[in-house]
């Protein structure tokens, strides 16, 4: 057998793979740095404030190449994380990378297992090794179900406010979006299922929910979930379950996975998720789907021409995250939403954010913002031409000229901050901002320095 670093391949895999890495890590840095900083003793510490620039990072880097260096303070933007990686995983990856050929590979059983206990371990869900299939990161799946199971140039519905990238996907599927915009109801936004009903035609084969829901929260309870889904099934419509936001639930509430709520709705749905948001693993690209229906699968595969692929770092970096890393996200999750806790309580103490409304979410690391107040101030029909005018001297294309891009380049210009504009979220985002706020608590404090600042300014 081919032996590299006096190792065999099979010992030397599971090295990587498997056990405590940490421990074995022994003074190695990742573990000596969060020891020395006075983090948690546990080899990380979400306090450190970790550069992401000049590493190409679009939340950090494109959003300087953009504005300008002296213009980003606190980039809040694309949902990654701002904290360094487990270090199991990236002992891990430095151990794969001394092995120097990167040609084709399989998936072992050992990465199948580890998102199969995962899920048992996690949310109590049963998912049978031939169930699952890998991809690329979640939208490729979704891409390839999609182009199986819609008719050719058939609608998708999304619920908006929902994740903007869905339109990116559905339009790459070559399909149409449909939009079934949700209601807020006491602060919570509620589906609308008598308007979904009134949508689903012979075009409409495909529903993508987005549980918990980006960018607003909401952990759907397993009763909303059977709502939706017998909605769905009269009209023979599959759902397409995004769950990769699944790991990030505040105190006193759950996830509750599409495939877990009842037979008849587990075999009308597949289910995508990711260590990606969980991990903050996006650029390793790697995510897996699952059904327990062979036809949508085999559609998926065949008819959607899905590609299963994985590269050789994703998968060791999936694996070990999914065996190592379940105290890494206890105590990830309990610090985002401690800075929930801390965003929510500095908006609504008196005149901290005058304009802004804020109440704290199920889920996810995005706080959804209702800057409705702030519009008349900030993104007025005047500031509109000064935005539209700067847009077209930089030569950017004047899509995202709307009033929340406008107000999205008043706080940045003002305060270093960086949103996303609540516009590419789909009906209902009106007036809304979408804020990233797995980041460093002072990062976040400074942040929010910035903007009350801003806001104050304008009286
Ligand atoms: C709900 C949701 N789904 C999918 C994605 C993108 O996942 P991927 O990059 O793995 O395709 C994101 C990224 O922000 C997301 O928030």
């Amino acid at each position: 057998m081919k032996k590299f670093n006096g190792q065999n391949r099979r010992n030397f895999m599971k090295g990587v793979g498997v056990t405590a890495l940490m421990s074995a890590a022994g003074s190695g840095s990742a573990l000596s740095m969060g020891q020395s900083m006075g983090g948690s003793g546990k080899g990380y510490d979400f306090d450190e404030v970790y550069s992401r620039v000049g590493v190409n990072s679009v939340k950090w880097d494109a959003a300087i190449r953009r504005y300008g260096k002296d213009k980003i303070t606190v980039p809040m933007g694309i949902a990654d994380l701002d904290f360094r990686q487990h270090p199991a995983v990236v002992k891990a990856l430095q151990k794969r990378a001394t092995y120097d050929n990167y040609g084709y590979e399989t998936l072992p059983a050992s990465y199948y297992e580890a998102i199969i206990n995962w899920n048992k371990d996690r949310y109590g869900l049963e998912v049978k090794r031939e169930w699952i299939r890998n991809s690329s990161a979640l939208k490729p799946g979704m891409i390839s179900s999609m182009r199986a199971l819609n008719p050719v140039k058939g609608k998708v519905i999304l619920q908006t406010p929902t994740y903007s990238g869905f339109r990116g996907a559905i339009n790459k599927a070559g399909m149409r979006v449909e939009m079934n915009p949700m209601k807020k109801v006491n602060g919570r936004w509620k589906m609308d299922l008598e308007d979904l009903e009134s949508r689903l035609d012979y075009e409409t084969k495909c529903l993508i929910l987005c549980n918990p829901n980006n960018p607003s929260g909401e952990c759907w309870t397993a009763d909303e979930l059977r709502a939706l889904g017998d909605v769905c099934m009269r009209h023979g419509v599959t759902v397409l379950a995004d769950e990769i936001h699944c790991d990030y639930v505040n105190k006193g509430h759950k996830f509750t996975p599409y495939a877990s709520i009842g037979e008849k709705y587990a075999n009308s749905s597949i289910s995508y998720r990711s260590p990606s948001k969980t991990f903050g693993h996006a650029n390793l690209k790697v995510a897996y789907f699952f059904t327990q229906n062979e036809d949508l699968m085999n559609a998926t595969m065949i008819g959607g021409g899905h590609d299963a692929g994985c590269n050789a770092f994703g998968l060791i970096a999936c694996q070990v995250a999914f065996e190592e890393g379940a105290q890494w996200v206890d105590d990830v999750q309990e610090y985002v939403d401690g800075n929930f806790d801390y965003l929510v309580e500095y908006v609504n103490a008196r005149g901290n954010m005058p304009g802004v409304e804020y109440s704290k979410p199920e889920g996810t690391y995005l706080a959804w913002l209702d800057c409705n107040g702030l519009m008349e101030k900030v993104s007025s029909p005047e500031q509109m031409r000064v935005y539209h005018d700067a847009q077209r001297d930089a030569g950017r294309r004047h899509s995202g000229l709307t009033r929340e891009g406008c107000m999205g380049e008043w706080i940045v210009q003002n305060s270093g901050v960086q949103l996303n504009a609540g516009s590419s979220y789909g009906i209902g985002s009106d007036g809304f901002m979408r804020m990233n706020i797995a980041i460093p608590r002072s990062s976040l404090k400074t942040a929010l320095d910035n903007l009350n600042a801003a806001l104050k300014k304008l009286g």
